[in-house]
């Protein structure tokens, strides 16, 4: 079991209340596996992700990692673990608009203070397999929705993470953008990275070995 948890409740406060977003939440993920979540908007599907990838903490309720309990750990153990092991791929992309292509992948290798050659032969390896090296020296403002996508992708990845987490990755591409980058889920799905995507996109789900809907702040089982 590479991630577990166990009866997660979350709240948020709104206005004098807290509102329970999910209770008594579980869900067991095997390393390797592809994951979809769907649900109607504004169940807490991001919230789910921000938990998993220690964004957010959670009041109640345990997630173990690997065999570490997420839930004991303090804010900054629990950016460390999201530095070593988690990737996140979000719609809005979240890149660097005064940065070319490359400088914005290779950001979380310079993070990390990994030595230049490194970075460069990383950086080279990860849009070699994206089909992104010809943007290698562009703008970002100067990329295709499609494109910027390839390069969040690659930004998410080049640290080789464990879990990629995707919230809504395809939601503002269109129809033929969104099948290529579902290829490339496929391809990092084969290479045997664990995959947890959020999705309204049944095209997106079908791609999935396992398909949950978050409903009532549970996660149902829907398909296999
Ligand atoms: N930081 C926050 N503070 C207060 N309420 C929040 C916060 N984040 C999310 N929420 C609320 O929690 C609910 C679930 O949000 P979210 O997880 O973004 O839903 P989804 O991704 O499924 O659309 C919404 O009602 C949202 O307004
Ligand atoms: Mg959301």
């Amino acid at each position: 079991m590479l991630l577990e948890l166990s009866r997660i409740n979350k709240s948020f406060k709104n206005g004098k209340n807290r509102e329970k977003i999910l209770e008594n939440l579980n869900l067991k993920v095997f390393k390797g596996e592809s994951i979809a979540i769907k649900g109607k908007s504004g169940c807490g599907k991001s919230t789910l992700l921000n938990i998993l990838g220690g964004l957010i903490s959670f009041e109640e309720g345990e997630m173990m990692f690997d065999g570490t309990n997420i839930s004991k750990l303090t804010a900054n153990e629990r950016a460390e673990y999201r530095r070593k092991n988690v990737a996140f791929v979000t719609q809005n992309f979240h890149l660097l608009d005064d940065r070319n292509v490359f400088d914005n992948i290779a950001l979380p290798l310079q993070y990390i203070r990994m030595p230049k050659k490194e970075i460069k032969s990383r950086v080279e390896e990860v849009m070699c397999d994206l089909e992104i090296q010809h943007t290698m020296k562009r703008n970002i403002l100067t990329l295709s929705g499609g494109e910027r996508q390839r390069v969040a992708i690659a930004r998410a990845i080049v640290k080789e993470p464990s879990i990629l987490l995707a919230d809504e990755p395809t939601g503002s591409l269109d129809e033929k953008t969104e099948e290529s980058i579902l290829t490339i889920f496929d391809e990092l799905h084969h290479k045997g990275m664990t995959l947890i995507i959020v999705t309204h996109d049944d095209s997106v789900s079908s791609h999935c070995q396992h398909v949950y809907e978050l409903h009532h702040k549970k996660l149902n089982y829907v398909n296999s």
